[in-house]
């Protein structure tokens, strides 16, 4: 089946704290501000009209994961076959003016998708000011209670493909058209959520830079930097100012055919040290055991039959 995503699109996070949030997109990551209003904020690594979206709310929650569709027709088929495969329909019009046209759904867990024409690439190419400055946005990585139900529900709805899982499936990545190892992540998990979200480096100097600045600000790395065994990326996590869990990576493999997906051998606490880290030191407790739960949407305007 051939994927309606292309790549990850956006990224939107309800944030307790607006100014604390923006302030950590900027000098941290290197976001620059495309638009803000009291209760939003728009950001940006690169042209693309916005990449993070800031909502203020009553909690620290994900709000939707955009997810590039190539046009209107991808868009339209995305909505077709979510009402047949039981996911919810929270709205049928762009969460942001830039786009074009969208649907957005939920998963019977709750994973909140938007499904979306490109965002226009009207901002400049680069931008000054501090922080680390990505190139653009990589992955995310979800957390499901059943992991191969949640697979095959991406794959029958958006074509997204199946690239690498452990054996008995408790983490899993998929890789849309543009052929990342991974644009969606999954990891069994006891509550459904976000585990991380992630941009792309240009190079591993800025991982240096990002140590220290986060050192600057008497932060900590959480993990890394490291080597993934899946998908062949360079690491570091942070947790944001937010709470939410910010991988850094750079260098993931790119699958441009059809192979069958590589299946692996991996114990559900990841002691095999050689696929969650090339490198060798371990993931701690607090990235393992880390999640951030998805809001409730509102307006849900149909339910699926
Ligand atoms: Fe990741």
């Amino acid at each position: 089946m051939t994927s309606l995503v292309n790549r990850l699109g956006y990224v939107a996070l309800n944030v307790t704290d607006l100014d604390s949030a923006i302030a950590d997109a900027t000098s941290i990551t290197g976001l620059s501000i495309v638009e803000r209003s009291a209760d939003r904020a728009l950001l940006t690594s690169n042209r693309q009209h916005a990449e993070l979206v800031l909502h203020r709310a009553g909690q620290d929650a994900v709000r939707a994961i955009g997810l590039e569709a190539p046009g209107t027709a991808e868009v339209e088929e995305a909505a077709v076959r979510a009402r047949r495969l039981g996911w919810s329909i929270v709205a049928e019009h762009p969460s942001v003016p830039a786009i074009a046209r969208a649907v957005t759904i939920a998963s019977p867990e709750g994973h909140v998708l938007e499904i979306h024409t490109p965002l226009p690439e009207d901002q400049p190419r680069r931008h000054g000011g501090p922080g680390v400055h990505p190139r653009r946005l990589c992955h995310v990585n979800l957390a499901s209670q059943d992991p191969a139900a949640f697979e095959r529900l991406l794959a029958q709805t958006l074509g997204l493909k199946l690239s690498e899982r452990t054996e008995g499936c408790e983490l899993m990545w998929m890789r849309a058209a543009d052929g990342r190892h991974h644009t969606v992540g999954i990891a069994k998990s006891a509550e459904p959520g976000l585990h991380h979200f992630a941009w792309e480096f240009a190079q591993f100097s800025d991982f240096m830079r990002l140590g220290d600045l986060l050192d600057t600000q008497d932060r900590l790395m959480v993990w890394g930097p490291g080597r993934h065994g899946c998908g062949d990326n360079l690491f570091s996590y942070y947790v944001d100012r937010a709470g939410f869990m910010v991988e850094c990576s750079a260098e993931m493999e790119v699958i441009l055919d059809d192979r069958p997906p590589s299946v692996i051998s991996c114990p559900p606490d990841l002691s095999n040290i050689k696929v969650v880290n090339r490198w060798g030191a371990p993931p701690p407790r607090a990235w393992i055991e880390h999640m951030s739960p998805f809001a409730a949407p509102d307006g849900l305007i149909a339910l699926a039959s």
